[in-house]
């Protein structure tokens, strides 16, 4: 089998992982011959040009650093002032400054040359994620042959949205150049889809545009998923035990509300608790009986976009305990921590209802650990938002418009309410849908289709696979 080289920004630590991205990958990596690479997480004067690589828990992991300026350029600006915006559809809290993109540009080829000499002709290289568009454009520039593929971890934006970023088409022709580019969720294919066919000059600066050829890349659907018999054991372990324990002293026989989100604009938290007060103000027979505990590990603070998010989460919450706390009950909990799987595992399996309401988001990771960790004597309920990439895959979820905060409330009362029959059986074709999209599943089906021996003349490019290898 051929080595597997997986790129991305973020490098799997020893601490507990933000994102879900590393918690994904670690175990593909765990199973096959290869290493990780990535940035060290430190920021340095120089640029490095070599990697440092290192044993991290049996992974072989060669790591980078960079500049302060280039990643305030790259991760900050590019990445995520720009890109992450846009491709959530947030062009209001999108920021554009020119010289990011050098940096973005700069940063990418910083890469491929640092990760050119560890390579071998038959590896298979999986990029993962919006930082890294450019690097099969600088690896293919420095004589690269090797079969390289794509993963989006968010959605895939519109065309308009598309437009919006500075040098769009060059992102683009970027993705081109991959042999498959993998999305999330159907609507992210289709909405590529929709740039392939309908591809038009948009941007002056950049002259005259020639449109991107893509018959060389394949673009496909992998809806990546969670563990979900791993969670399953870890929400009955001792460390979730603890947890579970911890809370019910606290709560007495309140029933439990769960939000688990890093600190981001995308994630709907205003929303959220919003929803939370038309549930206590409309339903008062919920009083004293219910609490919303979210949980919030802060992200990107440097970014003003993210610290305003933290700000108004801060006054929201402060405004809900103001018109419903008691002496003796609080509605609400706010934690802007992160805790390691096994704490939130306990979280996750105490808790009646999962909310999970993203305004827009790839996939949402957080709903796969929801449903798995539930007791299948007693599960609790996933609310969830129509506009995740879970979604598609949950349609057994209350699918809520995470806009709409009567609609949250109600799909709250309802949950809080719903019978045991009911929430067996929504239960049981959530479980069956996170072990048929297990992260097992999307990383066999994705480098089944990217491996050397898997012919592209096998049928028609630009196919919508929906998990080809599952069944
Ligand atoms: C999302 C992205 C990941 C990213 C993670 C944490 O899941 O898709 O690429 O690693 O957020 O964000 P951060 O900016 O801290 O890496």
């Amino acid at each position: 089998m051929s080595r597997l080289i997986i790129v991305s920004n973020r490098t799997p630590g020893r601490d507990p992982a933000a994102g879900g991205l590393a918690v994904a990958l670690r175990k593909t990596l765990a199973e096959r011959e290869g290493f990780w690479f990535g940035w060290s997480g430190k920021l340095t004067e120089k640029p490095s040009a070599d990697a440092v690589f290192e044993d991290i828990d049996g992974l072989s992991v060669g790591k980078l650093d960079l500049t302060k300026e280039d990643h305030r350029g790259y991760y900050a600006g590019f990445s995520n002032s720009i890109l992450w915006p846009s491709f959530h559809l947030r062009l209001d809290l999108a920021t554009i400054e020119a010289p990011w993109y050098e940096a973005y540009r700069r940063v990418n080829t910083q890469f491929a040359k640092a990760l050119l000499p560890h390579l071998q002709p038959d590896d298979v290289i999986w990029v993962h994620d919006y930082h890294l568009i450019p690097l099969a454009t600088e690896l293919r520039h420095l004589g690269a042959r090797n079969r390289i593929g794509f993963y989006l971890h968010i959605p895939f934006p519109t065309t308009d949205a598309l437009y919006a970023i500075p040098h769009h088409n060059e992102l683009m022709r970027d993705l081109s150049r991959y042999n498959l580019v993998g999305l999330q969720a159907q609507r992210d294919v289709a909405a590529f889809n929709d740039f392939a066919d309908h591809q038009s000059p948009s941007s002056l600066s950049d002259g005259p545009l020639e449109a991107v050829d893509f018959s060389q890349t394949e673009i496909a659907v992998f809806p990546i998923g969670s563990d979900p018999d791993a969670f399953a054991k870890l929400s009955t372990s001792p460390a979730a035990n603890k947890m579970i324990k911890r809370m019910q002293r606290a709560m007495d026989d309140q029933r439990l509300i769960l939000g688990v989100d890093r600190l981001d604009y995308s994630k709907g938290l205003p929303q959220r608790v919003e929803a939370y007060e038309k549930l206590l103000a409309n339903n008062p027979q919920f009083r004293r009986l219910v609490h919303l505990l979210q949980v919030a590990p802060p992200s990107r603070d440097s970014i003003k976009e993210y610290q305003e998010t933290s700000d108004t989460l801060d006054a929201m919450c402060g405004h809900v305990m103001g018109r419903f706390a008691e002496p003796d009950w609080a509605p609400l909990t706010y934690v802007k921590r992160a805790y390691g799987q096994p704490s939130l595992a306990g979280l996750y399996r105490l808790a009646r209802v999962g909310l999970v309401t993203p305004l827009r988001d790839g996939m949402n990771l957080v709903a796969h650990e929801y449903v798995a960790s539930q007791n299948p004597a007693d599960p609790g309920v996933l609310v969830l938002s129509r506009f995740a990439g879970a979604a598609e895959i949950f349609p057994d979820a209350l699918l809520v418009n995470p806009f709409d905060t009567d609609e949250t409330a109600e799909a709250l009362r309802l949950a809080l309410e719903m019978g045991l029959d009911e929430r067996q059986e929504r239960w049981h074709a959530l479980m069956d849908a996170a072990r048929l999209y297990s992260v097992d599943n999307w990383a066999n089906s994705y480098l089944a289709r990217l491996s050397p021996d898997t012919q592209q003349g096998n049928g028609p490019l630009r196919d919508v696979l929906y998990l080809a290898s599952v069944g």
